[in-house]
């Protein structure tokens, strides 16, 4: 069984295994240097190639615990025709979008325009450096997805005039839910054995919504890749009410944010937890990261933990600081008991 399924599963606490959301990518020399030779981030997605060299970079680089294929949640848009462009120093550009362009969108296209993520997915699933760890396949939260269809780029602090639609919003959400799905079932029947639901704009929902916007939509994907015997961790960053969230939604694994005291979460949830450190630290001091990663590790001392951040590892990160982190959180699981 792998160190991450021990928690999950059996929810050893003995083990505090460890990944690093964004851990491909961005502050890794040897992907920017594929990066800089491939201009079109989307196409770079499609290329099963550079998708499993780059997914299995840092896997090559440090002892992690689970790889994440290399894609994004902008994929899902992509498959459903909206265009997708990242810009340098600007982040996602998407094209416009109707209700009426999802609802009558082509099923098959759909599967067919994303078959180059799944085709990676099996070869990246196939490579021996992946024995006795998992590989986690990820899809956006039904609301951040809609965020960015919408929105048409990552969102200020406030929402445009078209999110107080609320119809509009909850057909939208209906639909985009079924692509989600499809894109769970294509991620799982081509080899990955954990999702990741990252709901990284989940903040931005007032409580009165919370309900409509998040928790029901959200409960169907974990319900379905469960229903696939496939654990699905839930990141809803920066919402408010972790406790009540994990209650309704029920995850397997809840990951939180670095604005949580862990020792709240404790007191107020059961399931296996994942993540939490600030990625900032990790843009400090060798003895900052120390403090900071056994401040964790000892609040999740008997509590089922898989070690991971509150949010991505920043692309200014020093790689030698990502390495000084996993030594610690290894000298940890070796202490004596
Ligand atoms: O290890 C991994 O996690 C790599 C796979 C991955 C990427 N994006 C690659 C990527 C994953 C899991 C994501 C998730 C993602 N994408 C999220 C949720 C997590 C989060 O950070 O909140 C979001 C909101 C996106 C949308 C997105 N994609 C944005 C806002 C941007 C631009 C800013 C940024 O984060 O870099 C991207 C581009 C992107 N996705 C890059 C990478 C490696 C950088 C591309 C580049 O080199 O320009």
């Amino acid at each position: 069984m792998t160190p991450l399924r021990k928690v999950i599963n059996k929810k050893d606490s003995s083990i505090k295994p460890i990944w690093l959301m964004r851990q491909a990518g961005r502050y890794l020399p040897e992907f920017r240097k594929i990066r800089k030779q491939n201009p079109n981030f989307v196409k770079l997605c499609l290329n099963t190639n550079k998708v499993k060299e780059i997914t299995l970079q840092p896997i090559r680089r440090y002892d992690l615990d689970a790889a994440i294929i290399f894609s994004d949640i902008l994929m899902v848009p992509f498959g459903l025709g909206q265009t997708v462009e990242f810009k340098k120093n600007f982040g996602p550009y998407l094209g416009s979008i109707s209700l009426r362009d999802i609802k009558n969108y082509d099923f098959k296209l759909f599967r067919k325009n994303l078959e180059p993520v799944y085709k990676s997915i099996n070869n990246v699933k196939k490579d021996k450096i992946l024995i006795n760890k998992d590989l986690i396949g990820f899809v956006g939260g039904p609301w951040t997805i809609l965020v960015y269809m919408l929105n048409k780029s990552s969102p200020k602090k406030k929402l445009e005039k078209v999110f107080s639609d609320k119809m509009l919003i909850k057909d939208m959400l209906e639909y985009i839910n079924k692509y989600l799905i499809s894109h769970i079932d294509g991620q799982i029947k081509s080899g990955v054995n954990i999702i990741q639901i990252f709901d990284s704009w989940a903040g931005l929902v007032n409580e009165k919504n919370l309900n409509e916007y998040i928790y029901k939509p959200t409960k169907k994907l974990v319900k379905f890749s469960k229903s696939l015997k496939t654990p699905c961790i839930c990141f809803p960053r920066n919402i408010k009410n972790y406790k009540e969230y994990t209650k309704i939604i029920k995850p397997d694994v809840i990951s939180i944010d670095y604005n949580i005291n862990p020792y709240e979460i404790i007191k107020n949830i059961k399931i296996p937890v994942q993540g939490g450190m600030d990625p900032r630290v990790l843009l400090s001091s060798k003895r900052n990261l120390e403090k900071s990663a056994n401040y964790y590790l000892n609040a999740f001392k008997n509590h089922p933990y898989i070690f991971n951040l509150g949010h991505g590892v920043l692309p200014q990160t020093d790689p030698s600081m990502v390495e000084y982190l996993i030594k610690l959180v290894r000298k940890f699981n070796e202490r004596p008991s």
